[in-house]
């Protein structure tokens, strides 16, 4: 049997044992409050600094993130003094076009059919039709309308008159060198549906099987 007079020591001695637990919890929400309490605006907070009341102020004019120099405007635009252009801005590779391919397929295809012809499930089920790509329009059309439509997408109209977009941009999911990649893709797949013979170089024409 425990005396009372043990017991309070027993409660002294954890006293004294665990005290320097609760002491140090004590010093550290001491030394909290110096940073929680520094001078500094939250998220939108309004200021009476700015004579436009904003706390969040707009990039310096002429701010270039990194990574996003824009130097070269026909790669990012396709215009070439204000006209739709008709060249690729690098070089065309094997590996580009099967790039070009294989963005086309994830991207593009869903809609516009694997060779182009605007026949796709999307389009069996959806209320306007995919461009097919092989119509004279756009085998006549500069390889800068295909980058184009990818970056900007497509209108019917104003849209501020009624108008709507009748595709959607790509520009935020397809980076500008895979656009023109996916744009020389689509003129390959254009000359695969009405090349001759002739076409292929002399040298190659065995590997045809004739
Ligand atoms: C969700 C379906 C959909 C996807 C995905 C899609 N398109 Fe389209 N695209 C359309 C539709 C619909 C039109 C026709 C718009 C119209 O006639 O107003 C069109 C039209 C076009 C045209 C013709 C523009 C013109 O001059 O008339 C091109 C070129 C084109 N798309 C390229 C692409 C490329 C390249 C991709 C992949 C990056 C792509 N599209 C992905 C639905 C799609």
């Amino acid at each position: 049997m425990q005396t009372l007079r043990s017991r309070r020591f027993a409660t002294l001695a954890r006293l004294v044992r665990y005290g320097w637990v609760g002491l140090f919890a004590l010093l550290l929400a001491a030394c909290h409050t110096d940073m929680y309490s520094q001078p500094k605006f939250q998220t939108y907070e309004p200021s009476s600094f700015f004579a436009d009341g904003r706390s969040s102020r707009p990039n310096v004019p002429g701010t270039v993130a990194v990574g996003q120099v824009q130097t070269d405007t026909y790669l990012y635009t396709g215009m070439i003094d204000g006209q739709l252009g008709d060249v690729m801005p690098f070089p065309v590779t094997a590996d580009l076009l099967a790039r070009g391919q294989q963005q086309f397929t994830i991207y593009c295809s869903v809609c516009h059919g694997v060779a182009g012809f605007g026949q796709s499930m999307v389009a069996e089920r959806g209320a306007i039709v995919p461009a097919n790509f092989h119509q004279q329009r756009l085998l006549d059309a500069p390889i800068g309308h295909f980058f184009d439509v990818i970056t900007n997408g497509v209108y019917r109209g104003d849209p501020n008159n009624g108008g709507y977009q009748s595709m959607f941009s790509y520009a935020s999911r397809v980076k500008p060198e895979d656009r023109w990649a996916i744009a020389a893709y689509i003129r390959a797949l254009q000359l695969s549906q009405n090349a001759t013979v002739d076409d292929v170089p002399p040298e190659a024409r065995a590997q045809l099987g004739r």
